[in-house]
């Protein structure tokens, strides 16, 4: 098991676009394997991993489908590619690489997205709700794209002093994330 350490805003990395993946190999599945770890550990419902460090088009959701949280939508998406929009919702968004920050952001209510599985199986699922919205979030992070560029030119004046802060390291009170360790087990 290995936590990794969440980039944070203001990281370069998040701006980049990550690249195809084409060898579907045992680092694949390590990289899955610790994308859902530190998506658990820092109680995330999505993760990519870009916001990681890694520029390859992989991502990880883990949505709740019911208010207890009991029901879930997990989904490893590899090379992920959303065909199909339609409608729109607006919700409330928040990022592990930009902690402290909330906003309603308006997306697509419905989606196809096509993707493929750990074993470079070709995927198509159809998504509504909140896990439409996860999964046009990750894909986003995918494309060097985060939630706050999605909101209107206003609102993001309006949260330009935060993110200064957040870009030059200065993180929210009482962020605590998750002790994190690499891939060799030490803790
Ligand atoms: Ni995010």
């Amino acid at each position: 098991m290995a936590i990794l350490p969440v980039r944070i805003y203001g990281d370069p990395v998040l701006k980049k676009r990550a690249a195809e993946v084409t060898v579907f190999g045992e680092s694949l599945r390590r990289l899955i394997a610790d994308l859902r770890d530190t998506m658990g550990a820092y109680h995330g419902v999505g993760l990519a991993a870009t916001q990681v460090g890694v520029l390859e088009r992989v991502a990880v959701v883990d949505v709740p489908l019911d208010e207890e949280g009991t029901k879930r939508a997990s989904h490893a998406l590899v090379n992920p590619v959303i065909e199909h929009r339609a409608s729109s919702q607006t919700a409330e968004e928040g990022c592990l690489s930009i902690p402290g920050i909330f906003e309603d952001v308006t997306r697509a209510e419905q989606i196809r997205v096509r993707y493929q599985d750990e074993q470079g199986h070709g995927v198509t699922l159809d998504a509504d709700g909140y896990l439409s919205r996860a999964i046009q979030h990750e894909v986003d992070h995918l494309d060097g794209v985060l939630f706050v560029e999605r909101l209107s030119a206003l609102k993001r004046q309006f949260l330009r002093r935060a993110l200064d802060a957040l870009a030059r390291g200065e993180l929210p009170e009482g962020y605590a994330p998750p002790l994190t360790h690499g891939q060799g087990g030490a803790s």
